[in-house]
């Protein structure tokens, strides 16, 4: 299905949509983490009990994953970034993609994968990290109607004016048009057109994905140089240097990420809040910031990072000294 201009909104709708067919039972939902607020914020409003699982390099923990879906009938979903996952810029493997697949058949009834490929075009490197279709794995196990698939162009064309897109089963994407249906007539046909006529197919969108690139790349680089100069060695933080994406997740020393956050916040650098990347805004170790570098001009960024790194800096000489 093509949708409107968010992805977010068809994920919400498509929770709400199979809220009917979870109902009565309180429904539980499995977020690897860190992860994307939003999705978490889906879950608090339909009083869903989030569960963490621990992302790896490769992907979510899938031995625990496995472990808690088998044992409680009540986890109906997981929220999944499988592509350059959001914050820590992540793709799933293809043993994790595969395991995927077989997850429902050890889950309860109406069982969903949210498989969120929000960055799946959006490579920092020319050559993106490649990830395997869970569809065709999906079909091979026989779980298509278990996976529901989402993205949008909201970085690729405007944020608030693209179009997105949702995947699933004939059976299931009929079951949620009918949903749908008795809602709204349909989505901004002309803006899907639009879409169309500029972006014109695969190629068309990977070209326009290598001048976004051009243009945010500098940015990552400049974020990743003034950590490495600043932070390298000191045992004050550790980061990643993501291939794809739109953000660098950086722990800070156990306790610390709210105090940085307000810091720098005090000398005018605005960053995501403490907590947003865990359920509930609560991050257990109080240690992750997500580092969102594409908005700024070089320049600004540059003095922010100088702020940022100085508060990292700061704060963990100021915890020694306590
Ligand atoms: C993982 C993820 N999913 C969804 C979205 C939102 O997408 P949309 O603008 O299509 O609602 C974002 C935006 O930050 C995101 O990071």
């Amino acid at each position: 299905m093509v949708g409107g201009n968010s992805s977010l909104n068809l994920m919400y709708q498509y929770v709400e949509h199979m809220m009917a067919h979870w109902g009565g039972e309180p429904v539980k939902f499995l977020c690897p983490v860190p992860g994307y607020d939003r999705h978490f914020t889906i879950c608090e409003h339909f009083d869903i009990e989030m569960i963490t699982v621990p992302l790896n390099d490769d992907g979510p923990d899938m031995q625990q994953v496995k472990e808690l879906v088998s044992k409680d009938a009540a986890i109906k979903g997981i929220w999944c970034v499988p592509k350059y996952s959001n914050p820590t810029g992540n793709t799933y493997s293809k043993e994790v993609v595969e395991q995927f697949a077989e997850i429902p058949k050890v889950a309860g009834d109406n069982f969903r994968v949210f498989w969120d490929n929000a960055y799946a075009v959006h490579d920092l490197v020319e050559q993106g990290d490649e990830l395997p279709s869970l569809m065709t794995a999906a079909e091979k196990a026989g779980t298509t109607d278990n996976i529901v698939m989402l993205g949008s162009t909201s970085k690729v064309t405007f944020a608030g004016a693209g179009i997105s897109f949702l995947a699933t089963s004939t059976s299931q994407l009929a079951a949620f048009e009918k949903f749908l249906s008795d809602q709204m007539i349909g989505f901004d046909k002309v803006n899907q057109l639009r879409h169309v006529r500029f972006l014109k197919d695969i190629d068309g969108i990977k070209a326009h994905m290598a001048k976004h690139r051009d243009i945010i790349k500098p940015k990552f680089d400049l974020v990743l140089k003034k950590l490495e100069e600043h932070l390298a060695g000191k045992n004050m933080a550790s980061w990643n240097s993501p291939r794809g994406g739109y953000f660098i997740s950086l722990d800070t020393r156990p306790g610390l990420a709210t105090t940085i956050i307000s810091m720098a916040a005090d000398a005018g650098v605005k960053l995501t809040p403490a907590g947003a990347t865990f359920p509930y805004g609560k991050d257990p170790e109080n240690t992750n910031i997500r580092l969102a570098p594409t908005f700024p001009g070089l320049a600004e960024l540059e003095s922010a990072m100088d702020v940022f790194v100085t508060c990292v800096e700061l704060a963990s000489l100021n915890a020694e000294l306590d």
